[in-house]
């Protein structure tokens, strides 16, 4: 069976609630039934989820929150929880991007706690993972992605073909990255399909994502969506690789 692809969009910190919703009503007018193949979702900043998911309910639009903790609630000062998001209309939970493993002291452990809360709430976890620059030179780029996923989901079993891997290299990411070839990013892939494509709901790639590059990167085997920044910021920019989306999906039926 073939997976639709995921292509969606995290505003990181930034939007207005009014640009949020904003942003959102055009995606959906837009978008209208949908993409042929794809499945698109937006996760704006905790501000504006209750409001996004409220202008896309009922779209194919789904919406997600960048970060939640692993405790259903409790004195957990700045936290917010799997059902705090659930009920803001969160469908999916950004876990383990490398902002958070880098600033704010997300590990592997943390990572792997807030997976299980995901999946028990049943929503959809999308599990960043991803290696430095100086592991990427010293060709340890498998070997790191697949320990990371391996103690996300360590020990979990139940709702994991929920789950969503994106492999975003670090030294990628950003307007400090760098625009991968589709070749240096194929081998972790190809790792990251033989371990998990069969167990999980979708592979995807983040990490300069654009318009102009969205094709090539979707065209490397073993890529089942994207994860986008700075390019899906303005609706347009989202438009045209989901545009590429639909045409690759398109071309694999
Ligand atoms: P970018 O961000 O597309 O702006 O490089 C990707 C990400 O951080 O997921």
């Amino acid at each position: 069976m073939t997976h639709p692809l995921w292509i969606g969009t995290s505003f990181k910190m930034n939007k207005t609630r009014a640009e949020s919703v904003a942003y959102a009503t055009r995606l959906r007018s837009a978008l209208g039934d949908g993409v042929p193949g794809v499945r698109a979702f937006v996760i704006p900043p905790a501000t504006a989820l209750a409001e996004v998911s409220a202008v896309l309910d009922g779209s194919p639009v789904r919406t997600g929150v960048q970060n939640a903790h692993w405790a259903d609630g409790g004195a957990w000062t700045g936290e917010l929880s799997v059902p705090q998001a659930a009920d803001a209309g969160a469908r999916i939970v950004e876990i383990g991007h490398s902002e958070r493993r880098a600033h704010f002291a997300e590990t592997d452990g943390t990572v792997r706690l807030k997976v299980g809360a995901v999946l028990r709430h049943g929503l959809t976890p999308l599990v960043c993972c991803g290696e430095s620059a100086e592991v990427f030179e010293r060709g340890g780029s498998v070997g790191h992605v697949l320990r990371q996923a391996e103690a996300a989901f360590a020990d979990l079993a139940d709702g994991l073909e929920r789950a969503l891997i994106a492999y975003e290299p670090v030294w990628a990411i950003g307007e400090h990255g760098r625009e991968p070839r589709p070749e240096e990013v194929a081998p972790v892939h190809e790792a990251l399909a033989a371990e998990w494509g069969g167990r999980v709901g979708g592979i995807l790639y983040g990490g300069s994502v654009s318009p102009d590059n969205a094709a090539g990167l979707l065209g490397v085997p073993g890529v089942g969506g994207l994860f986008v920044g700075r390019a899906a910021w303005e609706v347009e920019g989202y438009l045209r690789i989901l545009e590429a989306g639909r045409r690759h999906a398109g071309a694999r039926a």
